[in-house]
């Protein structure tokens, strides 16, 4: 009797009084939270005066059973304004704003008596929320079965998605409407934990336009200590309700204990798709930087001995060709080599000096340790130890060799996802990069994770990339991750991890059926959004089939030049030349961008971009006064007029114009380009011509 009319008594309320409207600072996105007749939280959202969200509910379900998305009442709801600016240690631009209002409502679930607070933040270009448990001795553990946050959308909008798998972000994406998505029909081939968790499923972000003209985002922010989250779809509504990574325990999604938080939710919507690019809102939801001392965080280029292996057939990872080889125990030194090792100090000397010679920062050598003769697909737990390298892999005399050239060396610990074995190791993997000075590593996570039953994306493998990253930073050292969960934006708490891979990279082109021609075109308003990503751009030779005359097609699915536009339409403060050096030398003059493009920047103007189309960025380097521009197009031909209004007023630049020839083709012609230069100011207009698949790139230097 009691209980029912504390029920009614809550209906009443919600019904009765419980409405509120928080605004952004501009006016633009105006976000309604209510509670419905049943309690349930509920929140909409608008942008302009048109419906983005419509009303959509917020909850649970825990592993308990109950239902935590009905029978809220309010306790209390406070609002503030924020508007401060903050300086990146790396980044697109020098100084980002960070301007919001923000609603909390601490609510009460009737039925169990326990309290959730839920916070919203309003930028111009997003709308936020997240959940809260205060401590509380009553519910002190929780275990979450499910979030269910929907976002409910207006129409079938156009979509750009992959599959949800929590094991895997290495896909093509697909473009349907919301009606159309059928995550059966993504390609898994040549992925090595393809599985898909239901056909309505996707992965985040999401990228869509609506039939009116607004391009929405839907993605999360400063994931930590919780699974990501992935989107079921339900077609005959076009709502999207979350779903959380899994955990080895069938039931349960996170384990968590109060006080904790979850990421964000963010909704990051407007009317142009520059402004979708330009966000820095799921930046600004992530905590200011942790690390103290930031001074060993300096955004650099590499080669590396890494193309080579994925091309075909040109050298390898092991050392032996013998396979089955037990950690413990083999002795590396009596195998017989194999002759094709890449990571030979003759080799990596070649790197060095191709480095030293051309201004890259670093080498990154893959192969270099014991245990690639055994290390994927048999989810064996003891596979490399991180310490021991090969025997024709010596170490002393490379890294002293490097530091002769100026040249920092790039670690590679690929952990073939036995992280267990690797949680074991890497501090002694820590004491052996600092005893030879590396400055960066490279993490990777082929395979099924150990702890088996985990996932890539799920909570506890969220919190090995966390107590990696703080590790590294500890010990000074930046990280690059490869297969790890997608970034959300935690780059700006410890920005020692300067970029993940977490999608597909141009790496598939060397042995797969590669990357469609607009893959470029729809990642960064993608996988990007949430930080910077590896991609490896910067391939020369396009064609596999020029290696080895076996029949092989494989390709990269761009022309050259476009290949050096990404350079600056894929924003990363590492990025890797990525061809093997004999290939950049008889491109030496496509190569000088390579070699002049800056990693880091003050300014960044992102002049055009369609998703799934085209990109046009131009960017100021980070304290000098060159800019650098970036044209790509999918698989049609453009041509478009770039304003150089950006330069500075009354100043005289010299225009290095990096173009697709006259005849370039992805396909048929893809190495066809031309070099021009050009006087330029602020007032010049310079018309660009596109191949299919292609791409321009352009420095803008200030003449003396
Ligand atoms: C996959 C990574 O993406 C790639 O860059 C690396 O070379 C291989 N794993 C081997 O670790
Ligand atoms: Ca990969």
């Amino acid at each position: 009797m009691k209980k029912s009319l504390l029920l009614f008594a809550s209906l009443l309320l919600a019904t009765a009084v419980w409405g509120f409207e928080i605004k952004s600072p501009s006016e633009n996105i105006v976000v309604n939270f209510t509670l419905d007749g049943k309690g349930t939280p509920t929140y909409s959202v608008s942008y302009k005066g048109k419906a983005v969200i419509e009303p959509s509910s917020m909850g649970f379900k825990f592993a308990d059973g109950k239902d935590y998305s009905n029978w809220f009442t309010i306790v209390k709801v406070d609002t503030t304004s924020f508007n401060e600016s903050w300086k990146p240690v790396w980044g697109e631009v020098s100084t980002i704003v960070d301007n919001h209002n923000e609603l909390t409502a601490l609510l009460r679930h009737v039925p169990t008596n326990t309290f959730m607070t839920i916070r919203f933040r309003v930028f111009d270009d997003c709308a936020a929320f997240r959940y809260e448990f205060d401590r509380d001795s009553n519910h002190a553990y929780i275990k979450v079965a499910n979030e269910v946050s929907q976002f409910n959308l207006t129409g079938d909008h156009k979509t750009f998605w992959i599959p949800g798998n929590p094991d895997s972000n290495e896909y093509r994406y697909l473009t349907t409407p919301l009606s159309g998505i059928d995550a059966s029909k993504a390609d898994g081939n040549a992925i090595g934990t393809h599985m898909i968790v239901a056909n309505n499923c996707i992965q985040s972000p999401v990228m869509m336009k609506s039939s009116d003209g607004l391009y929405i985002n839907i993605f999360e922010a400063a994931l930590s200590d919780y699974p990501a989250m992935m989107l079921t779809i339900d077609k005959n509504e076009f709502c999207f309700t979350s779903l959380l990574a899994g955990s080895a325990v069938k039931g349960v999604t996170a384990f968590l204990q109060t006080p904790c938080k979850t990421p964000w939710r963010t909704i990051i919507v407007s009317d142009k798709a520059e402004d979708i690019l330009a966000s820095k809102s799921i930046l600004n939801l992530n905590e200011p930087c942790k690390i103290e001392n930031t001074d060993f965080i300096k955004p650099f280029k590499m080669v590396g001995v890494w193309w080579e292996m994925h091309v075909p057939r040109r050298s390898t990872w092991n050392y032996a060709d013998e396979w089955n080889l037990k950690l413990e125990g083999t002795d590396w030194n009596a195998l017989k080599p194999n002759g094709r090792h890449g990571a030979n100090t003759e080799n990596v000397k070649k790197y060095i000096d191709f480095a030293a010679d051309n201004g890259i920062d670093a080498v990154l050598v893959e192969g270099w340790n014991v245990g690639w003769e055994d290390w994927a697909g048999n989810w064996k737990e003891e596979v490399f130890d991180f310490v021991t390298p090969y025997p024709d892999f010596n170490v002393k005399e490379i890294t002293s060799y490097a530091a002769s050239k100026g040249v920092k060396m790039i670690m590679h610990h690929e952990t073939s996802s036995s992280v267990t074995n690797y949680e074991r190791r890497i501090d002694s993997a820590i004491e052996f990069m600092k005893k030879w000075g590396y400055t960066g590593v490279k993490t990777g996570y082929v395979g099924w994770i150990i702890p088996r039953g985990e996932t890539h994306d799920g909570q506890w493998m969220v919190q090995h990339y966390d107590r990696v990253i703080k590790k590294m930073a500890d010990a000074g050292i930046m990280i690059d991750e490869h297969e790890a969960v997608r970034p959300t934006g935690q780059c700006r708490t410890y920005p020692n991890l300067l970029a993940c891979e977490s999608a597909r990279g141009n790496e598939f082109n060397a042995w797969s059926d590669g990357n469609l021609p607009e893959h470029e075109t729809i990642l960064p308003f993608t996988r990007l959004m949430g930080g910077p990503m590896d991609y490896t751009p910067g391939i020369f030779k396009i064609k596999m089939s020029e290696y080895y005359k076996d029949g092989n097609n494989c390709q990269v699915h761009t022309t050259l030049a476009k290949q050096l536009a990404l350079y600056v339409t894929m924003f990363s403060p590492v990025q890797m030349a990525a061809d093997i050096p004999e290939n950049y030398l008889k491109h030496m003059d496509a190569f000088q961008f390579i070699k002049d493009v800056a990693v880091d920047w003050d300014d960044t103007k992102v002049l055009e971009a369609e998703p799934g189309d085209y990109i046009t960025i131009a960017r100021k380097a980070k304290g000098s006064d060159k800019w650098f521009i970036g044209a790509i197009t999918d698989e049609n031909r453009r041509t478009t007029e770039i304003k150089l209004d950006f330069l500075d007023k009354g100043r005289k630049y010299i225009a290095t114009i990096y173009a697709d020839g006259k005849d370039a083709d992805w396909e048929s012609n893809p190495v066809s380009y031309s070099i021009t230069t050009k006087k330029v100011t602020s007032k010049s207009v310079l018309k660009l011509t596109l191949a299919n698949g292609g791409g321009c790139a352009i420095s803008i230097f200030p003449i003396k």
